[in-house]
């Protein structure tokens, strides 16, 4: 079905023919926008931004584009189009009917889960709400508030579903996602990542690389649920999401990039020189990698984990592109993960595959996490230039699961907590990076200019130039 744009909420899914819901969401709809002035961008309300938006929900020609100040965004509701008689793919429901309504017993899992991930949009969105004062050129900032707009658009998403589906509870919760916010000592936002203050470009990358990306499998997850509003909602969400990994992956290259370039001029990789003249050391990249990838891992979950098996058999959540595994019941398979034997090793542990659910999605996170690494590592190798980026072990700096608490060096190999102490600024951002990379924080308007950090994009948006003047300032 089309977008409806004649409405006060745009959708697709004929809000008109259900009254209440769609009072209940124009209700709420206030209540948005208030929430996305106070804690949305800080400034910039009143600029014009080359933004596109949603008009259909194809794979193709899906987007439109056009200067709109941000509060009038055309918010709204999008689901991929159903797919008739789709089955259930995997657990002990596999081959039935999915659900166009919530199983009564699943709905306080269900709820949770959206709740949890419609609590990561906004959040993030707080978290860079004072990036645009400090963005390195026009390019970076549209992407910027384009990404936002977008998490503000998945909160819709997830608030639909919840005003749909789950009676006067669902629309409780929609209002909480608006009163938690990130880093908030009382209310904060529910995940640990999306509390971590965001005052750099330099994290702003990492962040959209690694956390949107786990963002991605969350989303894949749930494109294989049994509750098909919920897989058509995530999967239309990961078409927008590609974007903001996007920003992160090609945002690290070029900060990789102009170093490199800097690195050849002055003929050095002396990181007192690099930094000197303005640039970002590869040592340094390193450190705020293992920073956000380690972060984000957590997300995941713990390594054996019966909720996860709860929820793989109820049909709640699946692998991400379940059809790729070969079993999709995995009723008494097993698999072997990594823990800590207590005596400063680790040692392998049976479990069953249902149990290691978070597990295996993580180590898939892992593999597409590595893409973006090995292109970095290209670009550093045609500069002949010998350093090599690398993800640290799944088992370094985990605050979450069988790891937890446990000192290892970004090799995974268990070490002294009074190790892991000395030599932790080598291995994460130190205070006096972060000062560093702070410093190097200073807007830059001009179209088509970029801050002497970071290189040029290779080509602009929606093929602008790169000296487009994707904000009216
Ligand atoms: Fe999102
Ligand atoms: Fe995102």
């Amino acid at each position: 079905m089309s977008i409806n744009y004649s409405e006060r909420i745009p959708n697709n899914v004929n809000l008109a023919s259900d009254r209440t819901l769609q009072r209940a969401l124009e209700h709420w709809q206030p209540a948005f926008l208030d929430w996305w002035k106070d804690m949305g961008p800080s400034d910039f309300q009143g600029n014009d931004v080359y933004l596109r938006t949603a008009i259909g929900v194809d794979a193709q020609g899906w987007a439109s584009y056009g200067a709109v100040k941000m509060p009038d965004y055309r918010w709204g509701i999008f689901l991929a189009d159903q797919e008739a008689e789709r089955k259930i793919g995997f657990g002990d429901h596999m081959g039935e009917d999915v659900w166009q309504q919530v199983p009564g017993e699943y709905r306080s899992v269900f709820r949770r889960l959206i709740v949890t991930q419609g609590d990561t949009e906004p959040a993030s969105v707080e978290q860079q709400r004072l990036l645009g004062h400090t963005a390195p050129s026009l390019y970076d900032l549209r992407n910027l508030f384009q990404v936002n707009v977008e998490e503000g658009r998945h909160l819709w998403a997830m608030v639909y579903l919840l005003h749909a589906h789950f009676g006067r509870d669902g629309r409780e919760e929609a209002e909480e996602l608006l009163e938690r916010h990130s880093g908030d000592p009382d209310k904060p936002r529910i995940l640990g990542t999306f509390n971590e203050p965001m005052d750099n470009w330099l994290s702003f990358f990492m962040f959209t690389y690694f956390t949107d990306r786990d963002g991605k499998f969350q989303l894949k997850s749930f494109a294989e649920s049994a509750f098909d509003p919920l897989a058509r909602t995530t999967r239309f969400m990961l078409t927008e999401e590609a974007h903001h990994m996007f920003v992160g992956e090609t945002g690290v290259g070029r900060v990789i990039k102009r170093t490199l370039e800097v690195m050849k001029e002055l003929d050095t990789d002396d990181v007192a020189t690099l930094r000197k003249a303005g640039v970002v050391d590869l040592p340094t990249i390193q450190r705020f990698m293992n920073f956000w990838f380690t972060s984000s891992l957590d997300l995941f979950g713990s390594e054996a984990s019966s909720n996860a098996a709860n929820y793989f058999s109820n049909g709640i959540k699946g692998r991400p592109d379940e059809a790729k595994f070969a079993d999709h019941v995995e009723s008494d398979t097993e698999m072997t993960i990594q823990v800590p034997d207590g005596q400063g090793g680790l040692k392998g542990e049976t479990i069953t595959v249902r149990n290691g659910m978070n597990e295996i999605t993580r180590l898939e996170y892992v593999k597409d996490c590595n893409v973006g690494v090995t292109r970095w590592n290209m670009g550093i190798k045609r500069a002949g230039i010998d350093f090599e980026l690398k993800l640290p072990s799944t088992r370094f700096r985990r605050q979450v699961g069988a790891w937890s608490g446990i000192a290892t060096n970004p090799e995974g190999q268990p070490i002294a907590q009074a190790e892991f102490d000395a030599r932790k600024d080598e291995w994460l951002p130190s205070d006096a990076d972060k000062a560093f990379i702070k410093s190097l924080m200073q807007r830059v308007v001009e179209p088509g200019k970029m801050a002497g950090w970071i290189a040029p994009p290779d080509r602009g948006i929606n093929a602008q130039a790169v000296e487009y003047q994707y904000v009216k300032l």
